[in-house]
């Protein structure tokens, strides 16, 4: 077994994405696998040509509006939809058609799914009966899972009697119980208030340095989580993985531009290049009648098609032009917890840009002629996308993003 699964890790890149975009992060033993995975419900195709890794002690997290086919990615890997297309392997077995109870998997969902008539301790050993575990083993199991999750003192309650953070504290012990290789969550926290669910994430960061040896995967549509609790962010969108990389990376260097719009919030202005340059250096690009530069690149080639991503937080307000900025007018006002959030159009374009202000910085007067600067640095240089138009990305980024799950 030990062979198989090395020579797992070591195969190449697997298809579907362009080598540098699949996992050249994974250094560590590659648990679970996905190559080509396609899964259909009828003539929807909800997961097509999925491919990444997870290693052993990472955390991949999925992250992407509703129905781009986040947990029919998690269905694929726990065996609950059958498989199309493509294989999937855990250590380098080949699982693609093996029930469920075969894979070696725990999952955590959104809705508990805690037998309401058990206590906590008979829902957790569940588990462990099923899998035959002997019998004087089953206690102190238990007590380990729930003293894992802080839950120890509450084993003799019935779920009803928890709050849904402690219910799923419970689950999370119940997933655990019979030592899975790999933890698949699914929301897990979204059944949860907003202060709830800060505090799963700090538990859920405490729990994963005690499971070194635990390939997660974590689906969810609020990028809180995933930037918390992931190495690796992987960005669904239409049934596709549209790109995945370490949490940092991909949110300074977005492979695409609805992973700049979707990841952190960010405008992508459609430009020509007048200037390519190598890394580091500036870039000139013309957006409209006006010239940007950007600095915050690894080297585009003179010929590239590139669109600029900029963050709502990069923007300021300047009452006179700026040496790299934009001539707007403020549209709208929200406020949006510390900052708010201004849309402005810009004159050059007519194009809608989201403009973040500190909550103590003056309004500025809507109607009056203004501009936004940004730093360089601050700009994103990302590949144009070819597909669509990139005014349409971002107008399909914002809604998702807004539109919650
Ligand atoms: N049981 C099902 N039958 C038919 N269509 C489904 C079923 N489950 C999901 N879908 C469809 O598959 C697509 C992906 O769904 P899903 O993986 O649940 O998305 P996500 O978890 O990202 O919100 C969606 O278009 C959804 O409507
Ligand atoms: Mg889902």
């Amino acid at each position: 077994m030990a062979d198989q699964t090395e020579s797992a890790a070591a195969m190449s890149s697997p298809r579907g994405l362009p080598d540098d975009q699949v996992d050249r992060t994974v250094r560590r033993q590659v648990a679970v696998r996905l190559e080509g995975v396609e899964v259909r419900y009828g003539d929807t195709v909800a997961l097509q040509d999925c491919s990444f890794e997870v290693a052993r002690g990472e955390t991949v997290a999925l992250l992407g509006p509703s129905g781009s086919g986040k947990s029919t990615a998690l269905k694929a890997i726990a065996g609950f939809e059958k498989v199309a297309a493509g294989v999937v392997t855990i250590d380098g077995r080949d699982i693609t058609h093996a029930s469920p109870a075969k894979r070696g998997i725990g999952i955590v969902v959104q809705s508990y799914a805690l037998f309401p008539h058990m206590s906590v301790r008979s829902n957790v050993a569940f588990g462990l009966k099923a899998h035959k575990t002997d019998r004087d083993a089953i206690k102190p199991r238990v007590d380990e899972v729930l003293r894992m999750v802080g839950m120890l003192d509450y084993a003799e309650r019935l779920p009803r009697e928890l709050s849904g953070g402690q219910q799923q504290r419970v689950a999370i012990a119940r997933a655990l119980a019979t030592r899975p290789e790999v933890i698949l969550l699914d929301e897990p926290l979204s059944a949860l208030d907003a202060a709830m669910r800060r505090d799963m994430i700090t538990e859920l960061q405490r729990l994963r340095a005690e499971l070194p040896d635990v390939a997660m995967v974590y689906v969810t549509h609020d990028q809180s989580e995933a930037l918390a609790l992931a190495d690796r962010i992987a960005i669904m969108r239409n049934a596709r993985l549209e790109s995945i990389d370490t949490t940092e990376r991909l949110f300074t260097r977005p492979p695409t531009e609805f992973t700049a719009a979707f990841l952190g919030g960010a405008d992508v202005l459609p430009v020509q290049l007048v200037r390519g340059a190598e890394a580091g250096e500036p870039i000139v690009a013309r957006y409209g009648s006006v010239e940007l530069r950007a600095s915050g690149h690894d080297g585009v080639a003179g010929s590239a098609h590139v669109a600029l991503a900029v963050r709502p937080w990069a923007w300021r307000f300047t009452r006179t032009s700026p040496a790299n900025g934009l001539e707007v007018t403020v549209q709208t006002e929200q406020w949006r917890g510390s900052v708010r959030h201004v849309t402005a159009e810009v004159v050059a374009t007519g194009q809608r840009i989201g403009v973040d202000v500190p909550v103590l910085v003056a309004s500025p007067l809507k109607a009056e002629t203004l501009w936004v600067e940004v730093d360089p640095s601050d700009v994103m240089v990302v590949p144009a996308d070819v597909d669509e138009p990139a005014g349409a990305a971002v107008v399909s980024a914002t809604i998702a993003t807004e539109g919650g799950r």
